[in-house]
C-alpha cells in the first residue's frame, strides 16, 4: 500500500520500537504524528527522525496514558487538527517492578498499556472513520500468553506480580483487536495485535543496568527488526481478512492464547473498559 500522506499516528514513538516504527514508515513518505508523554524527549526523537527525512511530515503531540484528561486532550487536539487518521499505532506500553496507579486509580500496566489506548482509539474514531480504510495497530506482547483477566484488579487491588500485571495488560490488547474487529466488520475498519519479538528497549527502564539485563535475558532483536511486524502490517496489502488477528514478528499470523479468542471475555473487557473511561 502506498503511505505517501497518510496520516499516521503513534504512541510512544520516542523510543525503541514506536521510535523505529516512526523513522521506516517517515520513510515511506507518510505524515507521523508522534503521540509521547516527555516533551524533551519527544523533540529529541523527532530530531532524530528528521536529520534524515522530510522535517515538515513529522509532528509531536503530547499524551500521557497514565490520564484519562490528558488522553482527552490529546485525542480532541488530534480530531480538530487532522480530520482523516489513516492509521493508529498503540505502541507505548511500560512494565514497572512495583506497584503504581494511574492518575485515575488504575493498576499502571492495565491503565497505560490497555485502558488507555482504548480511550484514545475510541475518541480518535471520527478521524479514523473518515479514513475509510483505517487501520489500527495493537503492540501486544507473546507474554499474553501468561496472561489471565481478574476483573477485581484493575485498581490494583491485589498484591502486585509484574509479570502478571504485564501478562493481563497484553491479554488485554489482543482481546480489544479482537473485539474491535468484529465491531467494526461492515464499516471497513481494520485491526491487527502483534508480537514485535524479544527486543532490546527500555521496556524494563532506562539504567544501563536495567537495558543490560533484559538483553542477557534474551531481547536480541534490535529495535529496528522489532518494528517490522508494525511497519509490515501498515501498509501490507491483501491481509484484510485476516483483521483481528494476533501476528507474530515474523509477520505470520497466530491463533494466540486460548483466553484470548474467547470472544465473550474480549466483549466483557469491551463494556468494562467503557464503564471505566466513563468515569
Ligand atoms: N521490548 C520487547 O521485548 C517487547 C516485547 C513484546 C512487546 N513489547 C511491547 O512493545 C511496545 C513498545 O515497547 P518498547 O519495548 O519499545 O519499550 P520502550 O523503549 O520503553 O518504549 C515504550 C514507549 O512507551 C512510552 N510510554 C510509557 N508510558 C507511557 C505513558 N504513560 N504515556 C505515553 N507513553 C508512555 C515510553 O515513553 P518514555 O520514553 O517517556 O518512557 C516509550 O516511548 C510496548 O507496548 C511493549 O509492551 C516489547
Amino acid at each position: 500500500m502506498d503511505l505517501v500522506d497518510k496520516t499516521i499516528v503513534i504512541t510512544g514513538a520516542n523510543s525503541g520500537i514506536g521510535l523505529e516504527t516512526a523513522r521506516a514508515l517517515a520513510a515511506s513518505g507518510a505524515r507521523i504524528v508522534m503521540a509521547c508523554r516527555d516533551a524533551a524527549r519527544a523533540e529529541a526523537a523527532r530530531a532524530d527522525i528528521a536529520a534524515t527525512t522530510d522535517a515538515a511530515r513529522l509532528e509531536v503531540v503530547p499524551l500521557d496514558l497514565a490520564a484519562l484528561g490528558s488522553v482527552r486532550r490529546c485525542a480532541a487536539d488530534l480530531v480538530a487538527r487532522h480530520p482523516r487518521i489513516d492509521i493508529l499505532i498503540n505502541n507505548a506500553g511500560l512494565f514497572p517492578f512495583r506497584k503504581r496507579l494511574t492518575a485515575d486509580g488504575f493498576e499502571m500496566q492495565f491503565g497505560v498499556n490497555h485502558l488507555g489506548h482504548f480511550l484514545l482509539t475510541q475518541s480518535l474514531m471520527p478521524s479514523l472513520q473518515a479514513a475509510g480504510a483505517p487501520r489500527v495497530i495493537n503492540v501486544a506482547s507473546m507474554m499474553h500468553h501468561l496472561g489471565k483477566l481478574d476483573f477485581d484488579s484493575f485498581r490494583g487491588e491485589k498484591p502486585y506480580k509484574p509479570i502478571r500485571a504485564y501478562g493481563q495488560s497484553k491479554l488485554c490488547n489482543v482481546l480489544f483487536t479482537r473485539e474491535l474487529a468484529r465491531r467494526h466488520q461492515d464499516d471497513g475498519l481494520l485491526t491487527w495485535s502483534l508480537h514485535p519479538g524479544p527486543v532490546g528497549t527500555n521496556i524494563m527502564g532506562r539504567s544501563l543496568a536495567a537495558r543490560t539485563l533484559y538483553r542477557l535475558v534474551g531481547a536480541y532483536m534490535s529495535p529496528r527488526r522489532g518494528a517490522r511486524t508494525s511497519v509490515w502490517l501498515a501498509g501490507a496489502d491483501g491481509i484484510e481478512a485476516t483483521s483481528g488477528s494476533y501476528y507474530d514478528e515474523y509477520c505470520k499470523v497466530k491463533p494466540g492464547s486460548k483466553l484470548s479468542q474467547d470472544m465473550a471475555l474480549a466483549a466483557r473487557l469491551w463494556e468494562t473498559s467503557e464503564r471505566l473511561v466513563a468515569g
